[in-house]
C-alpha cells in the first residue's frame, strides 16, 4: 500500500473541494488512499506526492478527472425513498399539465418543451429515468387531452463522466431493477437484451444527459419547473451548499419545485424557498409571482 502523508493528504483534500466540492473531513485519509491509489497506479505514479506533481502538470486535467470519478459516490436506485416520485405523479405533474395545457389553449401554435425537469446529481442515471417513467405515464393519460412528449423534458447530469457513461446506455443488471421497481414496471418499461435490461424508448428519449458540475457556474441550464437535487449536498460543506442551493433558486422557473433527499435540508442555508411537506416528504417551492 501507497503511504500517505499528512501533507499530501491535505493537499488531495483541498484538490478534492475545488475540483467538485466533495469536502472530506480530516478522519477520510483510508478513503483517499484506498480511492485514490489506483488512481495514482493508474497514472504511472509509485507515490502520492508524484500523483500531486503529476496533477499540477500537463496531465492534470484527465488526472483530476479520474480523482473525481474516484471519490464520489454514485449509489442510486429508481424510485429512491419513494415518497418524492409519488409527489412528481400525484402534485407536480398534475399541477405542471394544467397550467401547460391552458397556455397551449391560449396559445395554440407555441412549440417546444415546456415543462422541464433537471436530475442534477443523477449518477447512473436511474432517478431521471423514474421521472421519465412519471412523465411518460402522465402523457399516456392526457394525450386526448392534446398533450403529447414533447412537451416536457429531462435533463439528467453529473460531474461524473463514467457514471454519466453508463446513465446514457440506459442499461441495468437485474438486481438494480429489483431495487424500486415492481415486475410489473420492469416488463412495461425495459426489455432485455442478453444480461442486461435496457429502457425502452418512449420512457428513454424523454432524457438528455449533460455533463455538469454543480460547483461551477451552471450556463446555459435552465429554467427548470422540478430540480431534483438528491443526495449530493451531504459531501459539501455549508457555504458550497449555500451557494448551490442559491443557484438552484435562480435556475427555477417561479413556482418551481425543489427535491432534496431524505437526509438534506434547506435548514440555515436559505429562507427563499416556500418549504411544502407533502404526505412524508418535504419539498422546496420558489415562491409563485404575485399575480
Ligand atoms: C449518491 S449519488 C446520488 C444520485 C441520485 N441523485 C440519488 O439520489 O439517488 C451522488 C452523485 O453526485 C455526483 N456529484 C458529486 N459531486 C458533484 C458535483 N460537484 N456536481 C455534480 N454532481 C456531483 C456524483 O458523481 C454522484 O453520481
Amino acid at each position: 500500500m501507497m503511504e500517505l502523508t499528512a501533507q499530501a493528504f491535505g493537499e488531495l483534500r483541498g484538490l478534492i473541494q475545488r475540483l467538485c466540492g466533495v469536502a472530506l473531513s480530516a478522519d477520510k485519509e483510508y478513503l483517499v488512499r484506498h480511492r485514490l491509489e489506483p488512481v495514482a497506479r493508474a497514472a504511472g505514479c509509485t507515490g502520492f506526492e508524484e500523483l500531486l506533481r503529476k496533477l499540477r502538470g500537463p496531465e492534470a486535467q484527465a488526472i483530476s478527472e479520474a480523482v473525481v470519478e474516484a471519490i464520489t459516490t454514485s449509489e442510486t436506485s429508481f424510485f429512491r425513498d419513494g415518497q418524492p416520485f409519488e409527489a412528481v405523479r400525484r402534485l407536480m405533474l398534475p399541477d405542471l399539465g394544467e397550467r401547460l395545457l391552458a397556455r397551449k389553449s391560449r396559445l395554440p401554435l407555441l412549440a417546444g418543451p415546456t415543462v422541464r425537469l433537471w436530475s442534477a446529481a443523477t449518477a447512473t442515471g436511474q432517478e431521471a429515468y423514474s421521472l421519465a417513467i412519471l412523465v411518460h405515464d402522465y402523457v399516456e393519460a392526457n394525450r386526448s387531452r392534446g398533450l403529447m412528449e414533447r412537451d416536457f423534458s429531462i435533463l439528467a447530469t453529473d460531474v461524473s463522466a463514467s457514471v454519466l457513461a453508463r446513465a446514457r446506455s440506459a442499461a441495468y443488471r437485474e438486481r438494480e431493477l429489483a431495487r424500486g421497481l415492481t415486475p410489473g414496471q420492469v416488463a412495461r418499461y425495459l426489455q432485455r437484451s442478453g444480461d442486461h435490461w435496457l429502457v425502452r424508448e418512449p420512457v428513454r428519449r424523454l432524457v438528455d444527459f449533460a455533463r455538469a458540475n454543480l460547483i461551477e457556474p451552471p450556463f446555459g441550464l435552465g429554467p427548470f419547473d422540478v430540480i431534483f437535487c438528491r443526495n449530493v449536498l451531504i459531501y459539501f460543506d455549508e457555504s458550497t451548499r449555500q451557494r448551490i442551493c442559491l443557484r438552484l433558486h435562480e435556475l427555477l422557473k417561479a413556482g418551481g419545485w425543489l427535491v432534496l433527499g431524505a437526509a438534506e435540508s434547506l435548514y440555515g442555508l436559505t429562507d427563499r424557498f416556500d418549504t411544502q411537506p407533502w404526505e412524508g416528504a418535504l419539498l422546496y417551492r420558489k415562491p409563485p409571482t404575485k399575480q
